[in-house]
């Protein structure tokens, strides 16, 4: 019988930061030795280029939900040790993830779903006649909740994002927020979070950082950058259990009504509902994803004792490669907004002259087994710019992209196999 300990739930201090490279070896992945079967029967090592969609779990983070499963219990309402203990590990996953992004201490870290959830969460606590601005580069998690806002043009380099965030929140009057990605979904490239945070500032905006993408692949730290909200999802970051967060600034989060009304997010209820003042169970109503949230803290914690300099050392390597690979084939064509030079996480977009998107990804799995992503990538109207094209929608392939995305587990073997079949396929 396993004993049960309910370790310190002290809170780390929320502007404490990671700690530099410990040189500790980079975690595994489960299902690294994955094998698969390619035309003609027989089986082949994986080759997962899709990190970008949902990156495989970390080993540290199935041992931490393996190791919460067997006093899983609820939370915050039972009595019992094992409600106790499964409280205690929920809570301390808020303050691993408060760490983990620099936040204020008086931040809120609120578990969500994913990033949408988030960031539909943040849509439906804006003060009343909030403008939102934000890029057509986004992705539709960041670019379709709003209820109001004003929508800017692809910009031509990161000064002219700056400078057009600028001249829009310049023209509006009330509440206003500026919604930026930190790194895109679809480049990889690197946006100027930090100067446009200093300009939402200065015209009294508020700024939310989807950092879906950046978060696997940079360390993320809120509070130097000056960020007001950050959103991103687990499944991105190698803990695959459905949690996702929001974190910043408790006041909007405090005032906004739940859109999740039920136990939980209400103080008493009588012919109407008190709801709770505290972000964190005003928009946590009923009973939350405690693994979710387990796990991703244990992803969280793997990156940190890993440290970002190897992380990002051994990613820069692998994507200089593939895209130096890439670049080397006559047809293809890397999409990018910024040019080559442009900083960018382990995310590569193609497309290969007379082949849709939809034929290389199928040939790519069906004949070498490797899997990456085709199509617009929920980025439509960035997509549509940066291949110059009016598409007709998710079913026009002829106008999407092939996306190869790495991450931890990443070899440059799986690197060579995409750049060999590609070649392969584009000289036949
Ligand atoms: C930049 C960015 N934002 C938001 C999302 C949405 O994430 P989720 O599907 O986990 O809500 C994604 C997912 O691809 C993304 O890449």
């Amino acid at each position: 019988m396993s004993t049960l300990t309910i370790f310190s739930s002290t809170p780390a201090a929320g502007t404490t930061a990671p700690p530099a490279a410990t040189g500790r070896t980079i975690p595994a992945v489960l299902g690294a030795d994955l094998e698969v079967p390619v035309k003609g029967g027989r089986l082949v090592g994986y080759a997962n280029l899709d990190y970008a969609a949902s990156a495989p779990c970390l080993e540290p983070v199935s041992a931490a939900v393996a190791a919460a499963l067997p006093a899983y219990s609820s939370v915050h309402r039972g009595a019992g040790y094992a409600s106790q203990l499964t409280t205690a590990r929920y809570e301390q996953a808020r303050h691993t993830v408060r760490a983990f992004v620099g936040a204020r201490p008086d931040d809120a870290v609120i578990f969500t779903r994913n990033t949408t959830d988030a960031t539909n969460l943040l849509a439906g606590c804006l003060p009343a006649g909030t403008t939102t601005v934000v890029f057509d580069t986004e992705h539709h998690a960041s670019l379709l909740p709003w209820q109001r806002s004003v929508r800017l043009a692809p910009p031509a380099f990161p000064g002219e994002a700056v400078r057009a965030a600028d001249e829009a929140l310049a023209g509006i009057d009330g509440p206003k927020l500026l919604v930026v990605t930190a790194a895109s979904n679809v480049t990889g490239e690197l946006w100027p979070i930090a100067a446009l945070a200093h300009i939402a500032h200065r015209h009294g905006a508020r700024i939310l950082v989807d950092a879906a993408q950046l978060v696997p692949h940079r360390r993320l730290n809120l509070t130097a950058l000056d960020l007001d909200y950050v959103a991103f999802s687990g499944h991105k970051l190698y803990a695959p259990f459905g949690a996702g967060v929001l974190v910043g600034r408790r006041d909007w989060l405090a005032d906004g009504e739940p859109y999740l009304k039920g136990g939980g997010a209400v103080r008493s209820v009588g012919e109407s509902a008190e709801w709770h003042d505290d972000p964190e169970p005003r928009h946590e109503a009923g009973t939350p994803n405690v693994l979710g949230a387990i796990a991703l803290a244990a992803a969280c914690d793997a990156l940190t004792a890993t440290g970002w300099t190897a992380l990002v050392r051994e990613e820069e390597r692998l994507i200089a490669r593939l895209r130096s690979g890439l670049a080397s084939i006559d047809g293809v064509r890397e999409l990018s907004l910024w040019g080559d030079d442009h900083p960018r996480v382990g995310i590569v977009s193609f497309t290969a002259a007379g082949y849709s998107a939809r034929e290389v990804a199928e040939v790519l799995s069906s004949e070498y087994g490797i899997g990456v992503r085709d199509g617009k990538f929920c980025a439509h109207p960035f997509v549509r710019h940066l291949l110059g094209t009016a598409d007709g929608g998710c079913e026009d392939d002829t106008a999407s992209a092939v996306r190869a995305s790495i991450g931890i587990g990443s070899t440059q073997e799986h690197v060579d196999r995409l750049i060999e079949a590609v070649r392969d396929l584009v000289t036949r």
